[in-house]
């Protein structure tokens, strides 16, 4: 929390303000920092035009549960993202968040920049690409990011200083905005969780469970047109390092995911989530599920929209292969890690890259 008030009271004037700044000042050519080197461009000959990533009809779950999680369970193991369908959320709850979103990223610049920080885990942050003073390439993006957990009941927000209570005001802004989607993404991830769970053979509960008191981060990230996208990204290939991953996107386009050396389009579906395995139920499924790489590529024209729910292990919980899984066969591949440490771990150390292949294997 300290460093977040330092930050309200910093300079904003040496701060980068980020990629719609840029656009809004009337930028017609990208600042060398968002010049990608060749190596790290997204090249046209490894890009794989028109394969189906799986589509999940949620409405299955009613009619044929056993298909479903088969299904679910192939999807994640083949893919490790899928779209999901008739998932019963409200189409007026997610566009109410969208537009709301889109107020936030709205508001003046000199607003946004009081929330501006680059640390990670402060209940509410606003940015562009990662960690701006540690890259040499900015990724062409803008985000607000807001932890939703219990932990929050902790917090008795104090009059003073004045800052405090704006933060406040600011926090509480947030939560009511999407209070409604949160809930309903958490709905969906609880159900996602439960048929993974009966694809390892195990009990339903068994993953939340060892999930423990989960978390949820809500994650904007808000892609302007960018004047040269064949030499910028709006994200660079990576892994989620939490549990499983709820994306809301609009119908633009540009998130791609990796499978060995190509990488391949999402077709936005209107009203669809995407959903990615990531590295902690990779690790917890001992490898079964894949937590997959996955990049934005940016549009000449265009500004994209994204909502992602991270829906994470408590920062407590104890994350290893499930014990359920292991056999004489079947040796755990994974050592069992502190989630928090993980986290540390990627914000710190693998600024770039796939974190999976750099989790820990015995
Ligand atoms: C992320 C992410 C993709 C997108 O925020 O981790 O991968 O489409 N976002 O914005
Ligand atoms: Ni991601």
């Amino acid at each position: 929390m300290p460093s977040f008030v330092a930050n309200v009271n910093q300079q904003t004037d040496v701060l980068p303000k980020g990629v719609k700044a840029l656009m809004d000042n009337g930028l017609v050519t990208i600042p060398g920092r968002y010049i990608k080197p060749p190596s790290h461009r997204a090249v046209k000959h490894l890009i794989v035009p028109g394969v189906e990533i799986p589509v999940i009809d949620m409405a299955e779950l009613e009619s044929d549960r056993e298909k479903f999680v088969q299904t679910l369970c192939k999807a994640s193991s083949e893919w490790g993202i899928f779209q999901v369908i008739n998932h019963g959320i409200p189409v007026a709850t997610m566009q109410g968040m969208v537009h709301g979103v889109l107020e936030l990223f709205d508001l003046p610049i000199e607003e946004k920049m009081k929330y501006y920080t680059e640390e990670v885990f402060v209940p509410v942050r606003y940015c562009t690409s990662m960690t701006p003073s540690q890259e040499t390439h900015m990724e062409w993006h803008d985000h607000f990011q807001h932890y939703f957990s219990n932990r929050e009941k902790e917090h008795p927000w104090p009059e003073k200083p004045a800052c405090y209570k704006e933060i406040a005001w600011f926090l509480g802004y947030c939560r009511r905005l999407a209070s409604s989607y949160v809930s309903s993404v958490k709905h969906l991830s609880q159900t996602l969780m439960s048929a993974l769970s009966e694809g390892l053979g195990l009990d339903s509960n068994c993953l939340a469970k060892s999930f423990g008191d989960s978390e949820m981060i809500l994650r904007s990230n808000y892609y302007p047109p960018c004047p040269n996208p064949d030499l910028a990204l709006g994200m660079n290939g990576h892994t989620d390092s939490g549990g499983l991953t709820i994306l809301f996107e609009d119908q633009v386009g540009g998130l791609q995911a990796r499978k060995g050396d190509l990488w391949y389009d999402l077709k936005p579906i209107k009203n669809a989530f995407i959903v990615n395995i990531a590295d902690q139920l990779q690790i917890l499924s001992n490898g079964k599920y894949k937590s997959i790489e996955h990049r934005v590529l940016v549009q000449p024209d265009q500004t994209r929209l994204s909502i992602v729910a991270f829906c994470n292990p408590s920062q407590d919980a104890v994350i290893g292969p499930l014990p359920e899984l292991i056999d004489e066969q079947n040796p755990p591949l994974y050592k069992s890690t502190l989630y928090q440490e993980h986290i540390t771990n990627v914000y710190t150390k693998y600024l770039d890259g796939k974190h999976s292949q750099k989790l820990q294997i015995n």
